[in-house]
C-alpha cells in the first residue's frame, strides 16, 4: 500500500534531519521508502528550486515565486512523487502544497483561492495522507537556520532566512491554522525536543498512522 507523508515547519525546524532519521528507521523495518523535497525533488524542479532560494533573487516577484513553486511542484509530482506511490512506496516529502499556503498566503498575503487553485492544478489530484508539522519558536528556528548558514561555503539558499521575524511569525501561525483546519490529517510535533526524542516520537507517530491504515480495507 502506498503512502503519502509531508513534513513542514518553519526554518530551522530540523525537518531534513527528522526526515532522513525516519527514512532509516523505515528502511530497517523494510519499508520501500523514497525520500524526496520541495521545491526540487528531480532535474527540473531542482534547477527552479536555484532560482527560488538565491539571495540574489531578493526583488522576485510574489506571484512569480507562487507560479515558480507551483510549476516545480507539477514537475516533481510527475517525476517522482506519482511514479512512486503507483510502485507502492512510502513517500516521505520535505515540504508540499501547504507550505504554499503558509508562506505565500499567509506569509506574503497572496489570495488563498489563488494558492487552492494553483496547488490543484500543480499536486494533480495527490495529496499527503499524514503531514508531520514540526512546530517551534520562530526567533529558535531562525537561530538555528541562521548559525547553519553561517558554517556553509554555499550561499545560494537562503533567501528566506533573510525575511522578518514578522514574515516567519506570519508562516508559523498559517501552518498552526492549517493544522486545526485538518485535525486529521496533521500531526503537531514539538521542534524544541532534542534531535533523538522528536525522532523517537516521528517514528512513534509514523508507525502508529502506518498500523491504522493498513488495517482499512
Ligand atoms: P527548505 O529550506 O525547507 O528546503 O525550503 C525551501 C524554502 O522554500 C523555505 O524557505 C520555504 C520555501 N517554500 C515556499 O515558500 N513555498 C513552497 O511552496 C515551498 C515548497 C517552499
Amino acid at each position: 500500500m502506498s503512502f503519502f507523508i509531508t513534513f513542514e515547519g518553519i526554518e530551522g525546524s530540523g525537518k531534513s534531519t527528522q526526515i532522513t532519521l525516519l527514512r532509516d528507521a523505515l528502511k530497517k523495518s523494510g519499508y520501500p521508502v523514497v525520500e524526496t523535497r520541495e521545491p526540487g525533488g528531480c532535474p527540473i524542479a531542482d534547477q527552479i528550486r536555484s532560482i527560488l532560494l538565491h539571495p540574489k533573487n531578493s526583488n522576485i516577484n510574489a506571484t512569480t515565486e507562487l507560479l515558480l513553486y507551483a510549476a516545480a511542484r507539477a514537475q516533481h509530482v510527475n517525476d517522482v512523487i506519482r511514479p512512486s506511490l503507483e510502485q507502492e512506496r512510502l513517500v516521505l516529502c520535505d515540504r508540499y502544497t501547504d507550505a504554499t499556503y503558509a508562506y505565500q498566503g499567509d506569509g506574503r498575503n497572496l489570495d488563498a483561492k489563488l494558492i487552492r487553485q494553483l496547488n490543484l492544478v500543480a499536486a494533480q489530484g495527490i495529496f499527503p495522507d499524514l503531514t508531520i508539522l514540526i512546530d517551534l519558536p520562530v526567533e529558535t528556528g531562525l537561530g538555528r537556520a541562521l548559525s547553519r548558514e553561517a558554517t556553509l561555503q554555499d550561499d545560494s539558499e537562503g533567501r528566506f532566512e533573510r525575511e522578518t521575524i514578522d514574515f516567519h511569525k506570519r508562516v508559523r501561525d498559517g501552518y498552526l491554522n492549517l493544522a486545526k483546519q485538518e485535525p486529521s490529517r496533521f500531526v503537531l510535533v514539538d521542534g524544541a525536543l532534542a534531535i533523538e526524542d522528536l525522532a523517537v516520537k516521528i517514528l512513534q507517530v509514523t508507525l502508529n498512522f502506518l498500523e491504522t491504515r493498513a488495517d482499512r480495507p
